[in-house]
């Protein structure tokens, strides 16, 4: 079956009809052997806990050690006390689950057009031939509000509007709070990254829908790759996620309540390669299904960005040259696995 044939079809479309086993372009056994798979369990994920009320407490230091050490070796934390009530989260992952669990006409309604990156469906064509994922996403520009296209948002469930537009200020005001915490990690004027961002930083959401696969062993829910955006704040309802650090896979334990911030290539910039951003992927289960929501926060359209000059000097040179609309430059980045930020290191 030619690519451009199974672009159009949804994996889940395929499952449902009981096709369950992965066809040759979903196969990237070559894909999946960039690390070991390390074991850790729910209860003793290695991945650290940041406490955001804390952060905003007068007596913050110690947080501010630990958030910096976080960004500094794995590249993401989670981050529980955000002031999020749980069952607004819940409201959140239960809007996607309604979406994706609706018949196919009525999520072809939001159905994305070829020259758009907004909407339902899958990701373009890989451009050199790597394999295609297990999983199905609706992507929303929901920030800043002129931004937005109402024609690819969902009209059932009838709350996922409502929902998805509350999430979004729940979004402003926790990035807001992440991004001054960042900067004073690294003992910097808390708005200077804000400052990058600029007045009209964008907010991307993207619905990702994880189909079960009969051999989750040939395929991924989506490939190794690291993110475009500045940072990206994840929410998820099973396991499945892991994250690269020294050639090692760790799985991302899911905690309902807390919200994984991770690093973009957009920010380690920023930060002059004190913060890393790492390597990811997600993997397929054979029997469950699994339901993300990814809030991507990237710099206003046009806007250069670079290394905080603060974070420059001769034991620490510049490491990266100014750039412009990177995670654009970088549309496919998710699809070609690693890091696109050769592009733009100084020697
Ligand atoms: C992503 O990398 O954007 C998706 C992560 C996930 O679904 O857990
Ligand atoms: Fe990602």
């Amino acid at each position: 079956t030619p690519v451009e044939v199974l672009l159009s079809k949804r994996v889940q479309e395929m499952v449902l009809s009981g096709n369950g086993d992965p066809l040759g372009p979903y196969i990237c056994e070559k894909d999946r052997d960039y690390g070991e798979e390390e074991e850790s369990t729910e209860n003793n994920s290695p991945i650290p806990f940041i406490d955001i009320g804390k952060l905003c407490a007068k007596e913050n230091d110690q947080e501010l050690k630990k958030l910096k050490l976080a960004l500094s070796t794995w590249g993401c934390f989670q981050a529980i006390d955000h002031g999020i009530p749980s069952s607004f989260l819940d409201k959140v992952r239960e809007v996607g689950r309604e979406f994706f669990g609706q018949s196919m006409e009525e999520k072809n309604k939001c159905a994305k057009k070829v020259a758009e990156f907004q909407g339902y469906g899958a990701d373009p064509v890989p451009e050199d031939g790597q394999s295609l994922d297990w999983s199905d996403r609706i992507f929303l520009a929901l920030a800043p509000k002129d931004q937005r296209n109402y024609t690819f948002w969902p009209q059932n469930p009838i709350s996922f509007k409502e929902v998805l537009e509350e999430y979004t200020e729940n979004m402003k005001r926790f990035t807001e709070i992440v991004s001054k915490s960042m900067a004073k990690s690294v003992n910097l004027e808390e708005g200077c990254f804000l400052k990058q961002f600029g007045e009209r930083s964008q907010l991307h959401g993207r619905f990702n829908y994880y189909s079960p696969c009969k051999r989750p062993d040939l395929v991924l829910g989506m490939k190794a790759h690291s993110d475009g955006s500045g940072y990206t704040v994840l929410l998820q309802d099973e396991t499945g996620l892991q994250i690269l650090k020294q050639g090692k896979w760790y799985t991302v334990p899911n905690d309902a309540n807390a919200l994984l911030v991770i690093m973009g290539d957009q920010m380690e910039i920023m930060s002059n390669g004190i913060f890393t951003s790492p390597v990811h992927r997600v993997v397929s289960d054979s029997r469950r299904d699994r339901i993300s929501v990814a809030v991507f926060y990237t710099p206003e359209v046009g806007k250069e960005i670079g290394p905080e000059e603060g974070l420059i000097d001769s034991e620490k040179p510049r490491l990266f040259k100014m750039v412009k609309d990177y995670a654009d430059i970088h549309y496919g980045y998710y699809q070609r696995g690693m890091r696109s930020l050769h592009t733009v290191q100084l020697q």
